[in-house]
């Protein structure tokens, strides 16, 4: 049975080692990375129902080149796979959102 004294040198070794490595861990994060979704079409059902889980950081950090299809099957997955509270009726009201808004049917790019 280790003493007491080697326990807490352990202890804060380890500690010192969590110190360090989330010093070294610098995570950048993209430049347009926000907690809401940009102004668009129907952004009240795109708050409703893409702001339960996680920020819109997640549809900030697609690339802006994704068409339309894309968008719909990344929807249908929130749905499907992560129970999204999300109709079926409304999956191309949102696609149509992203398509337009972080999609590649944008017209101009921040
Ligand atoms: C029920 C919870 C929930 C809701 C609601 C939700 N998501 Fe997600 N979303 C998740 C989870 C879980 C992940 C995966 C996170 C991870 O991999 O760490 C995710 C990841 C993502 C990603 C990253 C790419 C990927 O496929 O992993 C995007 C983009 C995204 N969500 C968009 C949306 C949009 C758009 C909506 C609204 C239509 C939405 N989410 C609603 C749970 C949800």
């Amino acid at each position: 049975m280790p003493s007491l004294h080697r326990v807490i040198v352990i202890a804060s070794g380890m500690l010192a080692t969590t110190l360090a490595s989330a010093a070294v861990l610098k995570i950048d994060l993209p430049k347009e990375s926000a907690t809401t979704y940009k102004p668009g079409p129907n952004l009240e059902l795109v708050n409703a129902r893409c702001l339960v889980c996680h920020s819109a950081d997640y549809a900030a950090m697609q690339p802006p080149n994704m068409p339309r299809k894309t968008w719909e099957a990344e929807v249908t997955k929130m749905k499907k796979v992560y129970g999204a509270p999300i109709a079926d009726e409304e999956i191309a009201t949102l696609t149509d959102y992203f398509a337009k808004t972080y999609g590649n049917e944008a017209a101009a790019k921040p």
